[in-house]
């Protein structure tokens, strides 16, 4: 993580969260983003699939963003992500299968190339005029670290952001694993917010591991860095969640401390790739790496199916209660937020910003 000149606390930020008036005003321009936003910010890469899950030939539906899509592998072995929706008459993609390096619909076996353009019409006699003008919406992908992203554009244009891919990601200098995990009832926003609010680690964390470690009372700060929203406690560091850098619009590099016992390779570092399902469900992606290779990587392996994935389940457990317990944007009801909630106010910030432009 690099350096950048400190920005604390603003006064106008512990001004505007003591102010009753000022914070239901922000309130209410934060709802009106959050339900323009509430499938996904579009023009913006997302992780949608760890490519192990198209381990064979057909075809993967998934649902990211509010649609249905689906995720195949070209004849060469590309990755493609389509629609799930065929142009003749609308069935699921998915349900057909790969044919000679094409997408072919089971319902009447219209077949698609990687482009998405619909190459055949068996009923018609295969390549055929009529196969030129039907085509299926083709999304840009690309595959680091063994994660699947995707560009979702609102324009049909080509990406005009660099995928993510940190150098944890792909660097024979980290090892760890890809953990998947899907909320159902609790929307991006919820999940994002919960990345950028480290105090709560000692209090729903409490028992779990070293995240129930440290004071339980701090000042949180945020700097505005290069590379992204640093959120930290300024009483403590790396003994519990104690910071983590947000990257706008959808992931976070979190350091979670391990004792001795943990194995070789100090703190672990997650990445967390945050993807909507649809409004009222997130997918997220935790890549969970340390520094090491060789001997040390196959000791923490060990050590990772034996007792320390249990340990990251009862702090995901955590979080699923509370997060399924704010019933989404109802949480956004009477909301009162304190200092603690600096890191959220300034990604809000962010997203209002967006919003802001785009109806420019
Ligand atoms: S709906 Fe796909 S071929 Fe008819
Ligand atoms: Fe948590």
């Amino acid at each position: 993580m690099s350096q950048a000149k400190t920005q604390a606390v603003e006064p106008d930020d512990v001004g505007r969260l003591r102010d009753r008036r000022l914070r239901a005003s922000e309130r209410g321009r934060w709802r009106a983003v959050e339900e323009a936003f509430e499938s996904g910010l579009r023009n913006h890469w997302y992780a949608v699939a760890p490519a192990s899950a198209l381990a064979g030939a057909n075809p993967l539906a998934l649902r990211r963003m509010g649609e249905d899509l689906v995720l195949w592998r070209d004849a060469e072995g590309g990755l493609r992500l389509f629609a799930d929706r065929c142009a003749h008459r609308g069935a699921r993609l998915s349900l057909g299968a790969v044919v000679g390096g094409r997408l072919c619909c089971r319902y009447h076996g219209w077949a698609y190339d990687g482009t998405g353009q619909c190459v055949a019409i068996p009923s018609e006699g295969g390549a055929c005029e009529l196969a030129d003008e039907a085509r299926v919406r083709a999304y840009p992908v690309e595959q680091h670290g063994g994660l699947v992203f995707a560009w979702f554009d609102d324009d049909g244009r080509a990406p005009k952001r660099a995928c993510p891919n940190p150098a944890e990601l792909e660097s024979p200098e980290w090892s760890g694993f890809i953990v998947p995990h899907e909320w159902q009832g609790v929307g991006w926003f919820r999940v994002l917010e919960n990345l950028v609010d480290p105090i709560h680690a000692p209090f729903l964390h409490a028992g779990t591991y070293t995240m129930g470690h440290g004071a339980l009372q701090d000042v949180i700060a945020v700097e505005d860095r290069p590379d992204g929203l640093f959120v930290k406690r300024e009483g403590q560091e790396l003994v519990s969640f104690d910071y983590s850098t947000y990257h706008f619009p959808n992931w976070c590099e979190v350091d979670v401390p391990y004792p001795w016992s943990a194995g070789p390779g100090g703190a672990m570092r997650v990445l967390v790739f945050v993807t909507p399902i649809d409004a009222g469900a997130t997918q997220i992606y935790m890549v969970r790496k340390r520094r090491i290779t060789g001997w040390k990587w196959w000791i923490w392996r060990a050590l990772w199916h034996l007792r320390l994935r249990r340990k990251m389940y009862d702090v995901l457990d955590g979080d699923e209660a509370a997060l399924t317990s704010q019933r989404n944007r109802a949480a956004l009801d009477g909301e009162f937020l304190a200092q603690s909630d600096l890191g959220i106010v300034r990604m809000r910030r962010l997203f209002a910003d967006a919003h802001d432009r785009r109806a420019r």
